[in-house]
């Protein structure tokens, strides 16, 4: 059985399809059921991941736990500790266990925004589980911001207009994660026994190709069949925006990532192909799939 949480969210919910449709035996985990939209023969279990003892009794029969942290998790004193969660998990039998982390925890090594996420990272690492860490770039769903004025006036504002990222679509991490939950690592070509498992990989899941916030506008005007204007915001109030949905800290190290981002920020990764035999799907292909929320 495999355990995931965070399901009801952007990459959970696609992600307890995936593996129900592949006939897997799936709980999935969050405080609120979610809309009741799970499919047919999932088990819904709530359970606080700020308190790792409530873990516990979700984990009865599971060989697998795919781990998601968000919100207040993800800041300073946000709940259990790293190490106090990945015990309950082993101690309840669990042998796999798949983070979805971020690629800044590997790119900022000192960012204040992603301290959390290492430290769960390093509690992976030293679960004595068969862990995997994924490490995706920002997602092409969070243009869901600019939906509202999209639909009202057609127009997309945001910092750094020409600043290009390759953008990963959730659907393309919740495959990932679903491979790498259930497969036992065979690659679809080649390599030696011991590269044969995804346990103790760092996998750095990244779009197609980068894109730039006017670039993005485009293929939503694109998707919509009628032009998107572009708006460039200044970094203050950008900040000002994100500031409203987050702390000072994330919202810090996220302008930094889409302000001046590394040279290894702006590279495609392989490993989305590598995982999933296809491409990564690409922003354009994300705004056609989901237009209707921007019309
Ligand atoms: N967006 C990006 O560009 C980006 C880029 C890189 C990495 N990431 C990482 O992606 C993760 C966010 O994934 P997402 O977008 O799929 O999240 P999301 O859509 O916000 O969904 C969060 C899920 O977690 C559950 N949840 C939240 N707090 C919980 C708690 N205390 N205990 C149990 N369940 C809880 C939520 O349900 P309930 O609220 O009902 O509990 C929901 O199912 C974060 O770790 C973030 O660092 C995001």
């Amino acid at each position: 059985m495999i355990v995931v949480t965070g399901a009801t969210g952007t990459v959970g919910r696609p992600l307890v399809t995936a593996l129900a449709a592949a006939g897997e035996q799936v709980t999935a985990v969050s405080r609120r059921p979610g809309d009741g939209t799970l499919p047919d023969g999932v088990r819904h279990h709530r359970a606080d991941l700020a308190v790792a003892g409530s873990l516990r009794p979700v984990l009865d029969g599971a060989d697998a736990l795919f781990l998601l942290l968000s919100g207040e998790l993800l800041l300073d004193g946000g709940g259990a500790a790293p190490r106090a969660l990945l015990d309950a998990a082993v101690a309840g039998g669990v042998r796999r266990v798949v983070l979805l982390s971020s690629q800044a925890t590997g790119t900022r090594p000192r960012s204040a925004s992603h301290a959390r996420l290492r430290a769960f990272e390093e509690a992976v690492r030293g679960s004595g589980s068969d862990w995997t860490v994924l490490r995706p770039s920002g997602f092409h769903s969070n243009a869901f911001a600019w939906a509202e004025p999209v639909r009202t006036a057609r127009t997309v504002a945001a910092p750094f207009g020409d600043v290009a990222l390759p953008t990963v679509d959730p659907q393309d991490l919740a495959e990932a994660a679903a491979a790498v939950l259930r497969e036992d690592g065979a690659p679809r070509t080649g390599g030696r026994a011991q590269e044969r498992t995804h346990a103790g990989r760092t996998y750095v899941l990244t779009g197609p190709a980068p894109v730039s916030p006017r670039e993005q506008a485009a293929a939503l005007g694109s998707a919509l069949g009628e032009p998107v204007a572009f708006h460039e915001l200044t970094r203050e109030e950008a900040r000002g925006h994100l500031l409203t949905v987050m702390p000072e800290t994330v919202a810090e190290g996220t302008l930094d990532i889409l302000g001046e981002p590394t040279d290894a920020e702006r590279q495609v990764s392989p490993d989305v192909e590598r995982l999933l035999g296809r491409p990564a799907s690409s922003f354009a292909a994300w705004a056609r799939r989901n237009a209707a929320a921007f019309r």
